[in-house]
């Protein structure tokens, strides 16, 4: 028989690696809530039109990438249904604000998320088919400062810290504007008839996008292509002045908070809700996936989606990248070691030794149960790779309610009255 395996492109999480994970995560959870920003969590599958309309028909994601099904109907009164599994969260979070009308609070909405996105794309180191995000969204009422330059700023240099927390150096912050819901088209038509001509001589994906969707062919990484791309005009120069001053606001604000960036007119990002600031984190210890994270402002998405004008901003962090980047940086550190690993000699005092851990880790331990049909060798052998001491429960110990504990890293054994064996296993 076959051996199944865990589907191409997604992974099982093993500990000790999950602690990383779950370390990663924490911080995430404590600096965001330093900045009054609360969990959203949403479906992990949604109706497709809402991908379709949000990211774009014309991107990669949604022309390629995404999982989708017809959920058939399951009675008559039902109609069968398309639906996604999320390739990312931005659309999913506005979907959510519009159907809650939490705009109607008047309030910035500062909403987090973490959790699993999908994406078919042909895996590689840092890109996987199931892989993990960390993102939050700024969205609220023009009335509610949600279009301010601030705003742009306080997400980025949230991320900075987050990032610095972690112990995360090294990274190089590309930003850019890709203007209004009024002066990307303009920008795009004067692309597109720029490439009529370029566009034969590129890559046949260039020349694709070309024609599809003109912005992405600033993405290209193919070399040959590139200095073709440094000729095309650039998105800086078609930007209105409310973008500009924004943009300017944006950049001032940064030097204001010392975050270090580079502006990079070809960043514009694989999604059509994006408008004005655009940004992406990267790092050189990823290798080709090097995107630790992106993000950018979407001022008209929530009316694509039929909402009320609800500007937002925001950004997705790979956590499966973050991940890498931190093992890559950490040197072997010794697994965490139980407290105490507890050998009960003889099978009748399995019971008394379950209550014994109970008792512990009740008290904030960390403790692993042996079996009183291990052989005394054995239980110290497993111990040995566990925790730091192994404490015996025999009969004399269970009559006497004073234990034998030996610890691994000094080799002294003593003897320890139960009511004190807690403390004492806490300072060993
Ligand atoms: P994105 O750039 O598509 O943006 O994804 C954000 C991050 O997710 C990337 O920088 C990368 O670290 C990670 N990522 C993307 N695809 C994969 C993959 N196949 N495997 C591993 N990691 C991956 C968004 O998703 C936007 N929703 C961000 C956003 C939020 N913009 C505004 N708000």
């Amino acid at each position: 028989m076959t051996l199944l395996k865990a589907v191409r492109g997604t992974r099982d999480l093993l500990p000790p690696e999950t602690e990383l994970w779950n370390h990663v995560e924490a911080t995430a959870r404590r600096v965001f809530s330093r900045y009054n920003f609360g969990e959203i969590r949403t479906p992990i599958f949604e109706d497709t039109s809402l991908f379709a309309r949000s990211v774009g028909e014309e991107t990669d994601i949604v022309s390629k990438e995404m999982y989708t099904w017809d959920d058939r109907a399951r009675a008559q009164s039902e109609k069968s249904q398309s639906l996604t599994l999320r390739p990312e969260n931005t659309a999913g979070v506005v979907r959510a604000y519009i159907e809650h009308k939490l705009g109607e609070t008047g309030l910035l909405q500062k909403l987090y998320y973490i959790g699993p996105q999908f994406r078919r794309e042909r895996p590689q180191r840092g890109r996987y088919r199931q892989f993990w995000q960390i993102g939050a969204e700024v969205i609220g009422p023009p009335s509610a400062g949600s279009e301010s330059p601030l705003r742009d700023a306080e997400a980025i240099e949230m991320l900075a810290s987050f990032l610095d927390e972690l112990g995360i150096t090294g990274w190089t912050l590309a930003l850019n504007s890709v203007g209004s819901a009024t002066d990307r088209p303009r920008y795009i038509a004067v692309l597109r008839e720029a490439l009529r001509e370029v566009a034969p001589r590129m890559c046949t994906d260039c020349q694709r996008r070309a024609e599809t969707n003109p912005l992405r062919v600033l993405d290209c990484k193919v070399p040959e292509d590139q200095p073709i791309i440094e000729t095309l005009p650039r998105i800086a120069d078609y930007l209105d002045d409310d973008s500009k001053a924004h943009f300017a606001q944006v950049l001032a604000a940064l030097d204001a908070c010392g975050v270090p960036y580079q502006v990079s007119s070809r960043l514009v990002r694989g999604f059509d809700y994006y408008t004005r600031t655009t940004f992406e984190f990267t790092h050189g210890g990823l290798g080709a996936q090097n995107a630790l994270l992106g993000g950018g402002r979407y001022d008209g998405l929530s009316e694509m989606l039929g909402g009320p004008k609800a500007p937002g901003i925001g950004f997705a962090m790979g956590l499966d990248r973050l991940i890498l980047t931190l093992q890559a940086a950490q040197t072997e550190s010794a697994p965490a070691l139980a407290e105490a690993f507890i050998a009960p000699l003889g099978e009748a005092l399995n019971t008394p030794a379950l209550v014994l851990a109970r008792d512990l880790r009740r008290q904030g331990l960390r403790v692993e149960l042996g079996d009183g049909t291990f052989r005394l060798k054995k239980s110290f052998e497993i111990a040995n790779k566990l925790a730091r001491n192994i404490v015996l429960l025999g009969e004399d110990e269970q009559r006497s309610g004073i234990l034998t504990v030996k610890n691994f890293s000094t080799g002294q054994q003593t003897k320890i009255p139960a009511t004190e064996l807690a403390r004492a296993l806490k300072n060993s």
